[in-house]
């Protein structure tokens, strides 16, 4: 009873803390923590496809670019498909705050894995990336909002500015890891990587002490032996999966049968749908939901496949774009010839640079403020505009012109001002929406929507050299701004759907 007490003192003092612009103290931690995080993860991914299919000779991997895609998606998709477990593992086994630092220590050590020169401890490497985003990634979510009480006014800016610190991470690491990976093999970029992780790892730990006893703890059900029997069944399904998982990798590796990238990459695009129809029929058709619960599970769905469908063009970012910049675009900034990396560099600028205007914008529009689903549309809208625009560079770079800078900077602003319109909205209305029963839950179906995504981003990047570029930026084109079509005559029986969340 007394460390319940304590716990609860604790929790008190660090939410009543506003020594971090006005918040508690403790989000300056996972403030920076994230940051780290999200330079480790964009640095690497700034140049990873560029690893994949640079030749051997130059210290990439030669493979070609439908190989490359599909190493692209499956990793990028792993990483947000495993925020689900990564979620789960807190709540039964670890608690957040646990498992932050153990996803911290995986990824550091991935990266580093990544930088040594031998193609299995590449993929050693990106098991550790995925497993240990999975567990990093939701849960320092989680943490920021256990900062804040129920009611407490400040929860919604405080979740803004750790988006910031999200996209400042993003903005630095394409420019240091692309021109250390550039410049000095890409591996050295990878180990840069991991430097920014352990940097974050430290300071996580120096700063825990301004955390409270937020996270400290898994989830209870109020009877200790029930918990602990749960802990040690939850303990027991890791472990059996990781040791199901550990044999198949052996088998393969052994050749006892064929895996090839391409193989698993599609087997993992089946088993995200069937986790889709699984999640989604438990939702729509489960016992014991209300009629009210069951409409709005209708409108997380009409918004689930919105989002999938925004983020399968806006990861195309480190995927076909990354090509497109590499192969077909003239960089020269004044007199400078950069490395095609520093374009990922350009989206979280926009975002850092716009936020406050859509924040702004929103609150202006009061009243006339547009629905969650209509958001979505403009969102969809955004990014089918941005390949849009790309389809003439796309045909000049086909008869072999090197394009300007500007049209993937224009793309990548257009994404942007999509994302602005999506991504912020979209975590929080879906928690709105979501039955009480499966509240938490709610965080991994959205990063279900953007492990589905990244799945197709990849499958773009696939396609890049079998298909006229025209073609496939069109298609991505097509397929977006027609999804903003059909979500947009879709606006009013969804809102209907959402009974009165706004
Ligand atoms: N830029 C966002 C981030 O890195 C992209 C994202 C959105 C990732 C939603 C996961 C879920 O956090």
């Amino acid at each position: 009873m007394a460390s319940q007490t304590d716990h609860a003192q604790s929790l008190k003092l660090a939410r009543e803390d506003r020594s971090f612009f006005g918040h508690p103290r403790g989000l300056a931690t996972l403030f920076f923590t994230e940051m780290w995080e999200r330079f480790s993860y964009y640095g690497m991914r700034a140049i990873l496809i560029y690893f994949l299919t640079d030749t051997i000779g130059k210290g990439g991997l030669g493979f070609t670019d439908s190989k490359a895609g599909a190493v692209y998606g499956l990793y990028a998709s792993m990483v947000y498909l495993l925020c689900l477990g990564g979620g789960w593992v807190a709540d039964r086994i670890t608690g957040q705050r646990r498992a932050v630092l153990i996803g911290g220590v995986f990824i550091a050590a991935g990266e580093f894995c990544l930088a040594m020169p031998s193609e299995v401890s590449f993929y050693a490497g990106l098991v550790l990336l995925m497993m240990g985003t999975g567990m990093l990634k939701g849960n320092v979510s989680t943490i920021v909002g256990q900062l804040y009480q129920q009611g407490d006014p400040r929860r919604d800016s405080g979740f803004s500015i750790f988006y910031m610190g999200i996209n400042i991470g993003a903005l630095i690491s394409p420019l240091i890891c692309g021109w250390v990976g550039h410049n000095y093999g890409w591996r050295m970029g990878f180990a840069i990587a991991g430097v920014g992780m352990l940097a974050g790892l430290i300071q996580y730990v120096l700063g825990g002490r301004h955390l409270g006893s937020a996270g400290l703890h898994p989830a209870s059900t109020g009877d200790p032996v029930k918990d602990q029997r749960q802990k040690r069944n939850a303990a027991l399904a890791v472990g059996g999966g990781l040791a199901v998982f550990g044999l198949i990798a052996l088998l393969g590796a052994a050749g006892v049968f064929q895996m090839t990238a391409e193989g698993i990459d599609n087997i993992e695009g089946w088993a995200l749908l069937g986790i889709v129809v699984v999640v989604f029929s438990w939702l729509l058709l489960g016992k014991g939901w209300t009629p009210i619960e069951r409409k709005r599970s209708a409108a997380i769905l009409v918004l689930f496949i919105a989002s999938a469908l925004f983020w399968a063009a806006f990861e195309q970012a480190g995927s076909s774009l990354s090509l497109f910049g590499e192969r077909s675009t003239h960089r020269s900034l004044f007199g400078y010839d950069y490395p095609a990396s520093w374009f990922q560099f350009v989206q979280p600028f926009f975002v850092i640079a716009f936020a406050p205007v859509y924040a702004w914008l929103w609150l202006a529009l009061t009243k006339r403020e547009p629905s969650s689903p209509a958001k979505f549309a403009l969102g969809l809208l955004f990014g089918g505009l941005a390949f849009a625009i790309l389809v003439p560079a796309a045909m000049m770079a086909q008869n072999g012109a090197q394009v300007a800078q500007w049209w993937l900077v224009t793309t990548y602003f257009l994404q942007t001002m999509g994302e602005l319109c999506l991504s912020p909205v979209g975590l929080s209305a879906m928690t709105k929406l979501a039955p009480e029963r499966a509240a938490g839950f709610m965080m991994g179906i959205w990063f279900l929507s953007t492990s589905i995504g990244n799945w197709m981003a990849g499958k773009a990047a696939s396609l890049y050299s079998s298909m006229p570029l025209p073609t496939l930026f069109g298609s991505v084109a097509a397929f977006s701004i027609g999804a903003a079509v059909v979500l947009t005559l879709l606006i009013r029986p969804t809102v209907r759907l959402m009974s009165g969340v706004k």
